[in-house]
């Protein structure tokens, strides 16, 4: 490795006002959400029980005052629909006003907010009549995000229709392992440009509403390779196109920016072995480069809006940060406009069909006692924070 490289790896210096966070949404932390259609799930046996979780809903000020200890200048986190329209058509002013409080709290603290209106849940009533699949589907959640931007588009510049549009369409329309549990593949392809009609509705509403907003999606974007045998180079070009691209493609006019979700990295053809988290997912810290790079041809300001590793005994998380961010500096370097990143994510949380048993947070929980302890890696993340200014 060159002098110029070894200086990126301990010392990377990103641009002035860079945003420095954590990520969660809320079914995997709030606690006590029982109305949506995982909760369901989890009451029929599809799935782990979510339960209290950190029960962030009533600790948000201590979570957030541990952000702030810790650097952060910013903070992603998600409203959960069936608590503002546990009914369809009627909404919970009370659930506006917790919202409202949050929003506060994270000024309060100094993170800037990035909220997301939708991170995988939905209310029953939106899934029993047949969820995003529904004709009016565009129409309803539209009118949910334009209800919270009228109580609440004042208090927050950045806001995020949806997370990871393709991971859900895969997980819940292909591997029948999410809500609605569905195996087929037409409706896998159907059921992504619902959700095309869904955040570009809910853009051009909101942007009425407050024409202030900065509006985006969470991306989930893989590096795909390939070892250079030319069917394997077809395979990775098409997936470029059919994974990471096409979603964005179809709503590039209705985006302000672009949140980047990494995680994996792909190749066709004969694999290195690689370390890997707890998750068995691979570590391998060029990926978030490529993808990045990938991106430039949006034009648009990108915010690493999750990135993560599940790692219980923290041997490997602060290492992981610190090289991916070396990658993603060197992307700025090369003319990628990266305004921001989001450690996936501030706190153990519920991790989906995992349940509790993979550890992606810079704090850790005591379920019984509530107690949050703060892991060593998030100090490491901390000093790159504050070596900005030095
Ligand atoms: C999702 C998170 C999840 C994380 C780790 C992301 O794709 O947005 O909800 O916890 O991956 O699995």
């Amino acid at each position: 490795m060159g002098h110029q490289e070894h200086q990126h790896k301990t010392d990377p210096k990103f641009p002035k006002g860079f945003l420095w966070g954590a990520s969660t949404s809320a079914y995997q932390v709030e606690g006590g959400i029982e109305n949506n259609d995982w909760a369901k799930a989890a009451r029929e046996g599809k799935f782990p029980v979510a339960g209290i979780s950190c029960d962030q809903y009533h600790r948000y000020e201590e979570d957030f005052a541990i952000a702030q200890s810790l650097g952060h200048n910013a903070h992603r986190l998600s409203i959960e629909w069936a608590r503002i329209e546990p009914n369809e058509g009627e909404f919970d002013e009370k659930e506006i006003e917790h919202y409202r409080l949050i929003l506060v709290s994270l000024q309060k603290h100094g993170l800037e907010p990035f909220v997301n209106l939708w991170h995988y849940t939905v209310p029953i009533w939106f899934a029993e009549m047949g969820g995003f699949e529904h004709p009016d589907a565009s129409k309803i959640f539209a009118r949910y995000m334009a209800y919270v931007m009228t109580r609440l588009g004042g208090e927050a510049t950045f806001w995020l229709t949806l997370n990871e549009p393709m991971v859900f369409a895969s997980a819940a329309y292909l591997r029948g392992k999410w809500p609605p549990f569905k195996k087929n593949f037409f409706k896998f392809i159907k059921i992504q440009s619902c959700l095309v009609s869904a955040h570009n509705l809910a853009y051009e509403m909101t942007k009425k509403i407050s024409p202030h907003t900065q509006i985006g999606i969470a991306k989930n974007n893989i590096y795909f390779a390939s070892d250079g045998r030319w069917w394997n180079d077809l395979a990775k070009l098409f997936m470029d196109w059919f994974w990471n691209e096409r979603f964005l493609n179809a709503i590039d006019a209705h985006q302000d920016f672009i949140g980047l979700n990494h995680y994996f990295y792909q190749k066709f053809g004969k694999k290195e072995k690689l370390p890997q988290s707890d998750r068995g997912w691979d570590i391998f810290p060029e990926a978030i480069y490529h993808c990045l790079l990938e991106l430039k041809r949006y034009r648009k300001p990108i915010y690493v809006s999750e990135h993560g590793i599940a790692d219980e005994a923290d041997t490997q998380r602060g290492e992981f940060i610190k090289n991916y961010l070396c990658y993603i500096k060197k992307a700025i370097d090369e003319g990628i406009d990266v305004r921001g990143y989001f450690y996936w994510s501030l706190i153990d949380n519920f991790e989906l069909e995992e349940g509790y048993t993979k550890k992606f947070g810079l704090v850790t929980f005591d379920p019984v006692t509530q107690a949050r302890t703060i892991r060593p890696s998030a100090f490491t993340y901390k000093e790159i924070i504050e070596n900005q200014s030095a």
